[in-house]
Order: structure tokens, then C-alpha cells, then sequence
């Protein structure tokens, strides 16, 4: 490096670094100005997955498996873990823990009992066995506190009202062990004009969207007491996705 260069890189570096926190800034903004209000209750999304359960899978495939993939990278778990999924669907993420985790524990939980019909049969062929998958509700977890060492789930927060985020967060961290990781995936709000398409579906019918609207789960994070918090943006198939990780302290 030659000493021009050397002198001007900290300076470049510190305006690149204000401008990409600037852009943060406003990307926040703008995103929880146009954060959605969910639009379906409880019941309504465990009817809306009754009825998907059977095609879900071709959907999950197209358009969410990257970030499921990373999520599932982040958490990080190896083999002996106390994991938990909460909203397992239809398994793809489960049987991938009990790949990981084959002489550990490994609970999975969800709303909707369809979805767990599938997500059974996907445990199955992995030929682990030792896990627990059933019907549980992500507000009211049936684990005492400091339990696991990873809670996963994914594509659920898009589906609850804001004002369940908060609440939702605290239920996750008193399950995890003091240094356990969350991590979370969900849609977002798009960076581009064509990831708008998503929202305006939602508009039009949340049912075509499977009730999911785009949401920035940071804040919440920060407000639940989590520390190492990091978001990724992802863009598969036009459709936005944030991935989150984060620690309880
Ligand atoms: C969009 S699917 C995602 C499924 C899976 N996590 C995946 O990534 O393929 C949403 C799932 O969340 C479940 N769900 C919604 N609200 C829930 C709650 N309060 N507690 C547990 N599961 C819930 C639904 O039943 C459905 O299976």
C-alpha cells in the first residue's frame, strides 16, 4: 500500500461506513413505516395451513429455501445440542437438525396439525430417531426456562401482529440457555421495486400470500434483551426474506 493510499483509506472507509449506516437508517424507516398490520387471527392461520399443507412444500421450495438453508448454517448446531424449532411446517428444517443433532435433543413444534403430518413423515426418512414433534403455540412454549441451546423458526413472525413480536421474542429467550442462539427467518420488505409484488398479494388477498407480510424483526430483538443481534437480507424468486441470529446474554 503505498502512503497516499494508506492515508486515504481510513477516511474512505469511514465515509463508505457512514453511508451504509446511513442507508441502514433509512431502510429501518421507511420498512416499519410500511410494516403491515397482520390481518388473520390465530384460528384463520391454522385453517390457512390446514388447506396448504398438501402444496406448501413446492412454494417453500421456490422461494424460501436459501434462507432456510442460511438460517440453519447461523444456528450453528452440533451434534449433543438441546434444539428447538418452533413452526416446523412441514419439516424441511427439522429433518435437517436431526441430521446434525442425531444423539441430541431435538423438539419441534407447531399450530397446525397438518403440517406436522408432514414434517413426521420427513423425520422419518432421516432415520433418526429420539425427537418430539407436536402441537404446541410458539406464545406459550411447554419448556421450562434455560432449556435449549438453539431455538429456530422460521416464517412465522410475517404471519403474528406487531404487538406480539415483543412478547413473542421473551417466550424464546426464557426457553434458551443463558449464551443460546435464536435465529429467524421471515419475509421483508423488498430493497426493489419487483419484490413490491409480494405486498400488493397481500393486499389484495393475505391468503395468497399464506397471511405472510413483510416485517424487520432488529428492533425487537435489541427490546427483548438479545445481544449479538445480525440481519441478512435474501432475495429468492423475487421474494424478500430477512435472516436474524442473535444471543441471550
Ligand atoms: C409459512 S409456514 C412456515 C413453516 C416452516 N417454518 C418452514 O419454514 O417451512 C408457517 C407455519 O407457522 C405455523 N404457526 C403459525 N402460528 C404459529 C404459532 N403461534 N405457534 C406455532 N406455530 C405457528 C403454521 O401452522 C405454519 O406451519
Amino acid at each position: 500500500m503505498t502512503g497516499v493510499n494508506a492515508l486515504k483509506l481510513p477516511a474512505q472507509e469511514s465515509i463508505h461506513h457512514n453511508h451504509r449506516r446511513t442507508r441502514d437508517l433509512y431502510d429501518r424507516i421507511i420498512i416499519l413505516k410500511d410494516m403491515k398490520a397482520a390481518k388473520l387471527g390465530k384460528d384463520e392461520v391454522r385453517q390457512i395451513y390446514r388447506k396448504l399443507a398438501g402444496s406448501y412444500d413446492v412454494w417453500a421450495n421456490l422461494a424460501e429455501s436459501k434462507a432456510r438453508k442460511r438460517s440453519l448454517q447461523l444456528a450453528d448446531i452440533h451434534d449433543g445440542d438441546a434444539v428447538l424449532e418452533v413452526a416446523v411446517g412441514t419439516g424441511f428444517t427439522f429433518a435437517e437438525i436431526l441430521k446434525l443433532n442425531p444423539s441430541g435433543r431435538s423438539e419441534g413444534i407447531d399450530l397446525t396439525e397438518e403440517m406436522l403430518v408432514r414434517a413426521r413423515k420427513r423425520a422419518e426418512r432421516t432415520g433418526v430417531s429420539g425427537y418430539t414433534l407436536k402441537v404446541g403455540d410458539a406464545y406459550r412454549l411447554e419448556f421450562p426456562d434455560d432449556t435449549f441451546d438453539v431455538v429456530l423458526n422460521n416464517y412465522m413472525f410475517d404471519l403474528i401482529p406487531e404487538e406480539d413480536f415483543l412478547p413473542v421474542l421473551t417466550e424464546f429467550k426464557r426457553v434458551l440457555k443463558s449464551g443460546g442462539k435464536l435465529v429467524l427467518a421471515s419475509m421483508t420488505q423488498g430493497q426493489n421495486w419487483f419484490n413490491q409484488i409480494w405486498e400488493g398479494l397481500y393486499q389484495i388477498n393475505p391468503a395468497l400470500l399464506g397471511g405472510c407480510r413483510g416485517v424487520y424483526l432488529q428492533p425487537y430483538l435489541g427490546s427483548a434483551g438479545f445481544k449479538d443481534i445480525c440481519r441478512e437480507y435474501i432475495s429468492q424468486f423475487m421474494f424478500p426474506s430477512e435472516v436474524l441470529s442473535a444471543v441471550k446474554p
